[in-house]
């Protein structure tokens, strides 16, 4: 390889962060949603945005030669199609995910190395609490992380509808389901067995909203802590981008109270939904790993690591599927 390409490949990983913060710029500015109307001028975004024109025009040559937007012959800005998803009304707009991730993840990953030296997090080093914590004190940045899982899970939870059978399961049970957005695509494919959504209090108001509006009436959310006890009694029990969270300790013992839960309803599955490391041979998956263990301290797994994984909780694992790129359904039921 040539001195000149080896460099290259240095430089554009190098510098990540400033495609990064280029893209974070014209997306909290709003010039995506404004392209949805049709092309514009650096002149005509500038004045809606209240941006400098020319300075505008400039960072939007950075994601043009990215592949994000194209410019015509007037010079006028329009959205090709990797830009779309940067819209805030695209199905599976992106805009909110990194609208978080380019502000907490990114002071977060300043401090990398140390996290890289000690497995363990630095997401309290860069913003003085743990990650929930600092949800908790901040319900603007909540609400704004809870709306970019919803809308990162739209397309993935439309595809797992229709890929595996939920009709045959009487009861289901999400735990550390967030809002509840796992119903909505599962109501849309006919799917409406007695639900239960499990979460922290914090999440409550906006879950007791979203079900409302969304009319998951056989839908009820429950305010409670994974650690110390799961609702009973379901035939399917799901874990959706939970385990990642966690380092395997932790991960023990959410799947200890949920096999305990398993145990008043014989033949109950559990269905992991995670990112899966390797799953697939886009980068993603390696670079999400990253993600969990600087916020967290914790991973994405490999399907040997969960494998293991669930082998120490006590399952079985039946079924390892690919949901679409590097996301897989595991599915395992308690060893008797
Ligand atoms: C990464 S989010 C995934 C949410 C949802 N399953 C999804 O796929 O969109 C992890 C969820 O775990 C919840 N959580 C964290 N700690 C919890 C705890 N101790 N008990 C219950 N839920 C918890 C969070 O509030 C959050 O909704």
């Amino acid at each position: 390889m040539k001195e000149s390409t080896m460099s290259a490949t240095a430089k554009r990983v190098m510098f990540g962060y400033i495609q990064t913060q280029t893209l974070h710029a014209v997306v909290k500015l709003g010039v995506p949603d404004i392209l949805d109307a049709g092309p514009a001028s650096a002149g005509v975004l500038a004045e809606r945005v209240r941006a400098r024109p020319d300075t505008l025009a400039r960072a939007l040559d950075v994601l043009v030669r990215l592949g994000l937007f194209c410019r015509d012959e007037d010079g006028r800005y329009a959205h090709n199609e990797d830009s779309r998803c940067l819209s805030s009304a695209h199905p599976n707009s992106l805009a909110d995910l990194l609208l978080f991730c380019a502000r907490e993840s990114y002071q977060t990953f300043a401090h990398l190395p140390e996290a890289v030296r000690t497995g363990e997090a630095v997401f309290p080093e860069a913003w003085g609490a743990p990650f929930w914590d600092h949800l908790e004190a901040n319900p603007d940045r909540a609400a704004l992380f809870a709306r970019a899982m919803e809308r990162q899970s739209e397309a993935l939870l439309r595809k797992l509808a229709t890929d595996h059978d939920f009709g045959q399961y009487a009861e289901i049970v999400d735990v550390g389901g967030g809002k509840g957005q796992l119903f909505r695509p599962l109501a849309a494919a006919g799917v409406r067995p007695p639900c239960v959504v499990l979460d922290q209090p914090s999440v409550t108001d906006a879950a007791q909203a979203y079900l409302a509006q969304e009319g998951l009436d056989h839908v009820r959310f429950t305010a409670g802590d994974f650690f110390m006890a799961v609702p009973e009694g379901a035939a399917l029990y799901v874990l959706k981008f939970v385990l990642h969270d966690w380092a395997d300790p932790e991960c023990l013992r959410i799947l200890e109270r949920v096999r305990e839960a398993m145990t008043k309803s014989p033949g109950a599955k559990l269905m992991v939904i995670e990112l899966v490391r390797g799953g697939d041979p886009s980068p993603w998956s390696y670079l999400s790993d990253m993600l969990m263990l600087s916020t967290f301290g914790a991973m994405e797994r490999s399907e040997a690591e969960f494998r293991v994984l669930l082998n120490a909780a006590g399952f079985e694992v039946e079924a390892v599927e690919a949901i679409a790129g590097a996301h897989y359904q595991i599915v395992a039921a308690p060893r008797s």
